[in-house]
C-alpha cells in the first residue's frame, strides 16, 4: 500500500509544482527543488507527527491508512480497512464531504470516545482539477502548539455539559402524579382531570386557594404529557415587576432597552419551546401584557423586544392562580378573551378542610418525607389519635402547605 501513497504524493507534487513553476518562470531552478522538497517533507512531517493519517478515493473509500490510526479504531491490521467506506472505519469522518465539495476542512475537532482529535482534511486533485480523493491528518499529543486552543475547547465543553445538566434538572418536573396524595372524592376527581389534561394539548387553568397543590399539579401534568422530556419553564407573574415582565416573557434584542443585557435576553416563551410554560399567579398579570399573551397564544409566534426576529414557539400553557379569576374578569381587571382562551381544561384544587379524609394520608406521607430530610437519622414518627383529631378539626387556611409547615415544626421540636 506504501506505493499507492507514494504515487499520490508524487502526483500531487508534480502537478502543483508545475503550475507554480509556470507562474514563477525565470527563477533559479533550485527554487523548484526546494518547493518539491517542501511538499514531500510536509507530508512526511505530518505523517510522523500525526496521530493518524489516511487517504480516501473519490468515493470516500479508504486507499491507505497508517497502523497507529487503524489501531485506534479497533483494527489489528491496516489492510482490514482498505477499500471500506471511510465512515465504516472512522465514525463521524467528514472525508466524504471533502471529496464531494473538493474543499478542505483545515481545522476541525473529531469527537472520540477517549479524547477528541484535531483533524485536517485536504482534497487531492488531478490535472483537470477534479477531486480524486482526500488526505486527512489527525493531530493530538505531538502538536503542543495546539494545547492552549485545546484546553480552552475542553474547558468550554465541560462547562457546556455541566450547564446543560443543571438546566435540564431545573426544567424537569419536580413532582409526578405519584407525589399527589389523597383519596377523598375531591382529590380523586382532581387527579382524574389532571391525568386527562396530561393527554391533551390545550391550555390548563388551575384554580384554588394558596397551598392547595396547584404547582404540584402543573408539574405532574407536564411530567405525564408527551412533552415530559422537553423543558418545563415557570414564570411567577406576581414575583416580577410589571416593567420587566414583557422581556421576561418574550426576550429582548441586544441593547433593546436601557439597562438591557449587552447580549440580549432569551424569553421564557422561547426557552419553553417544545415544552410547557407554567404561568403561576396569572391573575396578577397587567392588562397590556394579557393582550400580548393572547396574541402569542393565537399566532404561536412573537418578536422579542427591539428585534425584527420572529420567533415561533410551540408551547403548551398551564396557568394557575389563587385569585378569584371570574371576579377579576367581572371587575375588568382580567381580559375576558384571555380568560376564555385559558379556561378550557379547568381544574379546581379544593380546600384541605373540604377533604379532611386526606389529612391522615397527607400527614404520614409528609412525616415520611420529613424524617429523611430534617433528621438525617431517618427517625420514624407516628401520630397519636388525639393529634390526628386536632389536625382534622383545624380549618387550614394555608391548606396543604400549612399542614406541611406545622408537621415540620412538630418534627423539629419533638423527640
Ligand atoms: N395532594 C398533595 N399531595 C402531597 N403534597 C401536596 C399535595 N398538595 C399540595 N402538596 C404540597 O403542599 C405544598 C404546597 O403546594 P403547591 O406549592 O403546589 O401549592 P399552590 O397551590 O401552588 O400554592 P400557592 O397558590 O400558594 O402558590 C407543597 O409542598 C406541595 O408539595
Ligand atoms: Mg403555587
Amino acid at each position: 500500500m506504501a506505493s499507492t501513497k507514494r504515487d499520490i504524493v508524487d502526483k500531487t507534487i508534480a502537478e502543483d509544482s508545475d503550475s507554480v513553476m509556470n507562474d514563477w518562470a525565470g527563477l533559479p531552478a533550485i527554487y523548484g527543488d526546494v518547493l518539491r522538497r517542501a511538499m514531500d517533507s510536509l507530508f512526511h512531517t505530518f505523517e510522523n507527527f500525526s496521530e493518524g493519517t489516511f487517504i480516501v478515493d473519490a468515493d470516500a473509500r479508504v486507499v491507505w491508512i497508517n497502523r497507529r490510526y487503524t489501531a485506534r479504531f479497533g483494527f489489528s491490521d491496516p489492510q482490514q480497512a482498505i477499500g471500506r467506506d471511510c465512515e465504516a472505519v472512522i465514525p463521524n469522518s467528514l472525508m466524504r464531504e471533502v471529496v464531494n465539495t473538493g474543499k478542505p476542512i483545515l481545522l476541525d475537532i473529531l469527537e472520540m470516545d477517549r479524547e477528541p482529535l484535531v483533524v485536517t482534511r485536504l482534497p487531492l486533485k488531478d490535472d483537470a482539477g477534479t477531486t480524486v480523493g482526500a488526505v486527512g491528518f489527525a493531530l493530538f499529543d505531538e502538536l503542543k502548539a495546539l494545547t492552549p486552543l485545546f484546553s480552552h475547547y475542553s474547558r468550554v465543553q465541560q462547562e457546556l455539559i455541566a450547564t446543560r445538566q443543571s438546566l435540564a434538572q431545573a426544567r424537569r418536573a419536580k413532582y409526578t402524579f405519584g407525589s399527589f396524595v389523597g383519596t377523598s372524592a375531591a382529590s380523586l376527581e382532581v387527579k382524574r382531570q389532571a391525568h386527562r389534561a396530561a393527554q391533551l394539548e390545550s391550555p390548563v387553568l388551575l384554580l384554588g386557594k394558596t397551598g392547595t397543590g396547584k404547582e404540584l399539579l402543573a408539574h405532574a401534568i407536564h411530567g405525564g404529557s408527551s412533552r415530559a422530556n422537553q423543558p418545563l419553564v415557570t414564570v411567577n407573574v406576581a414575583a416580577i415587576p410589571d416593567t420587566l415582565l414583557e422581556v421576561e416573557f418574550f426576550g429582548a434584542a441586544p441593547g433593546a432597552y436601557t439597562g438591557a443585557d449587552r447580549k440580549g435576553r432569551v424569553g421564557k416563551f422561547e426557552l419553553a419551546n417544545g415544552g410547557t410554560l407554567f404561568l403561576d399567579e396569572i391573575g396578577d398579570m397587567p392588562l397590556p401584557l394579557q393582550g400580548k399573551l393572547l396574541r402569542v397564544l393565537q399566532d404561536k409566534e412573537f418578536e422579542p423586544l427591539g428585534s425584527n426576529r420572529i420567533v415561533r414557539a410551540d408551547v403548551r400553557i398551564i396557568a394557575a392562580t389563587s385569585a378569584d379569576l371570574p371576579a377579576l374578569v367581572a371587575e375588568g381587571r382580567f381580559r375576558t378573551d384571555l380568560f376564555y382562551r385559558l379556561n378550557v381544561l379547568t381544574i379546581h384544587a379544593s380546600l384541605l378542610r373540604e377533604r379532611a379524609s386526606d389529612i391522615e394520608a397527607l400527614a404520614y406521607a409528609m412525616l415520611e418525607d420529613l424524617s429523611t430530610q430534617v433528621r438525617s437519622g431517618g427517625s420514624h414518627f407516628e401520630l397519636q389519635d388525639d393529634a390526628l383529631r386536632l389536625l382534622c378539626a383545624y380549618a387550614w387556611p394555608g391548606n396543604v402547605r400549612e399542614l406541611r409547615n406545622t408537621l415540620e415544626r412538630a418534627v423539629m421540636l419533638s423527640d
